[in-house]
């Protein structure tokens, strides 16, 4: 069976890490570049992190350094979820950088979706900035573009903003160009995460697995997506879940706007479910899981990372 070409852009982060290992490891996907984006901590720092990841996972994967702010607003971290290096407390062994690239992450996406044999899918698990970016510098790109699967966006009330989700918020005007931008996008909100949650009788049998499950313990210790004793939100792994098993989500296609204006309420993704605006639809969103189903999907695919 042919691999799926994609590339994840990320911004390390507890979840990024669960999700770039499920990504990773899967036997359907053809990881063929991650990008890192200003998100959850630093863009020094999610690209630090994302080079020990792969070293710790043995992937040999290219990565791009991206935006190291928003389009048009300062950045805010999520340090207080994540720990102050975005991985917790975890001291990962030394990481090799070899498989840095010089170039900027929108033009290593250009350049490796340019030259791939089949159109590409984009799966952004931080804020859109870099995404944006790609799709304004290069617009004759679009139709080398498979799809883009995003996590991101809040139905109800949201884990930043009131009602609004955390990379949304970071840089509203990235995810305004990437919603209008005519290709096809899914996308994966809050509401998902929070029913793929990771107990704590889970966390113990993911510790119990391989070096990478206890490494993974570790991080959940000190993660504060959820609480480690009422669960833990596997945010960004739901966007990849739905990439490799989609049959477990419900989906409704629907108009989906970005506010980028409001004084309380920028970042918030206007959902628009029961079609009163009258407005084509322009994004599929998941609107439901199977958190049963999830849980046996996500720890036989977790046990597979080795
Ligand atoms: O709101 C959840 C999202 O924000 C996830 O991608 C998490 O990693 C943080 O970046
Ligand atoms: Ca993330």
């Amino acid at each position: 069976m042919l691999k799926k070409p994609i590339i994840i852009d990320t911004d390390p982060g507890i979840d990024d890490a669960v999700a770039l290992a499920l990504a990773l490891f899967s036997k359907e996907l053809d990881v063929k570049l991650i990008t890192t984006v200003v998100g959850n901590v630093s863009l020094e720092k999610v690209t630090r992190n994302t080079l020990q990841l792969l070293t710790f996972y043995g992937k040999n994967i290219p990565v791009a350094a991206g935006a190291r702010k928003p389009l048009l607003r300062q950045a805010f971290d999520a340090s207080s979820v994540h720990g102050d290096s975005g991985l917790g407390a975890y001291r990962f062994p030394d990481f090799q950088d070899t498989n840095l690239l010089e170039q900027h992450a929108v033009v290593a996406m250009y350049n490796t979706i340019i030259n791939s044999d089949s159109p590409v899918t984009l799966v952004p698990i931080g804020p859109l900035t870099n995404i944006a970016l790609l799709l304004t510098m290069f617009p004759d790109i679009k139709p080398q573009i498979k799809e883009i699967i995003l996590m991101g966006g809040a139905i109800g009330r949201g884990n930043s903003g009131i009602y609004s989700e955390f990379n949304i918020t970071i840089d509203p005007e990235a995810a305004d160009i990437v919603m209008s931008s005519g290709l096809t996008i899914t996308m994966v909100p809050l509401e998902i995460g929070r029913k793929a949650l990771v107990f704590p009788e889970d966390a113990l049998k993911i510790k119990e697995m391989h070096a990478i499950g206890d490494m993974f313990y570790k991080l959940f210790k000190t993660y504060r997506g959820g609480s480690f004793n009422t669960g833990l939100k596997m945010y960004d792994g739901s966007a990849i879940a739905y990439l490799l098993k989609p049959e477990l989500f419900s989906t409704q296609k629907a108009f989906v706007a970005v506010e980028t204006k409001g004084d309380f309420t920028s970042g918030a993704t206007i959902i628009d479910l029961q079609g009163n605006l009258g407005k084509d639809a322009n994004v599929t969103v998941a609107t439901d899981i199977n958190p049963d189903e999830f849980k046996k999907w996500f720890m036989e695919t977790i046990e597979k990372c080795v």
